[in-house]
């Protein structure tokens, strides 16, 4: 019973670690020449940060990769899309950390 126990614990502990795996849409990559690319990550944002599908989707994005949109740093500073958190009060601010999300 006891043993029975235990293995339906170890099943309830690892489901979440499974899922965290790919949770969402998983990693979004934005091509950027020159600033360098940016990959959005939902785990990160999901798992780490705790946000909730809905605290994003719809509202402020489609739950769906557009790659032909793209989007300007401008509406960004205009808290438009990540500019919506990444203000410098809910996050850090687009106006600068730049290196946070572009990678060469
Ligand atoms: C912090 C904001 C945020 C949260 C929270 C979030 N997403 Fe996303 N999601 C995005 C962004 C950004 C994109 C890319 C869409 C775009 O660029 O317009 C995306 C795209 C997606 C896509 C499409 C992926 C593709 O390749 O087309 C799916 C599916 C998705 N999200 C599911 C989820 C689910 C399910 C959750 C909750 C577990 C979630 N998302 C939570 C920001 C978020
Ligand atoms: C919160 C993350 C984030 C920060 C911080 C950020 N960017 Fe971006 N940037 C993006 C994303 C996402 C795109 C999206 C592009 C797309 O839709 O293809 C982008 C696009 C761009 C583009 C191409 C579009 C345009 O507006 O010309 C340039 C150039 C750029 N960023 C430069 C910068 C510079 C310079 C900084 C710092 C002052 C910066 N970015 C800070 C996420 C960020
Ligand atoms: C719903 C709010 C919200 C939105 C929308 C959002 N972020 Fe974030 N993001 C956060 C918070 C909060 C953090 C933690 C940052 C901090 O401590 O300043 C974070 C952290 C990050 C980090 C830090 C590294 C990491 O992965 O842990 C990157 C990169 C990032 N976001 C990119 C983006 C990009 C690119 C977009 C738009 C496509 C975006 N975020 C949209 C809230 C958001």
């Amino acid at each position: 019973m006891k043993r029975l126990l235990l293995v339906v614990l170890a099943v309830l502990i690892s489901v979440p670690v499974v899922y965290a795996a790919s949770v969402g849409g998983g990693n979004i990559v934005y091509k950027v020449k020159h600033s360098g690319d940016v990959t959005f990550s939902h785990d990160s944002h999901v798992t780490d940060r705790n946000f909730k599908c809905d605290d994003c989707h719809p509202s402020i994005f489609a739950m769906k990769r557009d790659a032909e949109k793209k989007r300007k740093m401008s509406d960004m500073r205009s808290k438009k899309a990540c500019g919506i958190c990444h203000n410098g009060k809910n996050a850090f601010d687009v106006s600068s950390n730049c290196y946070i999300c572009h990678k060469k």
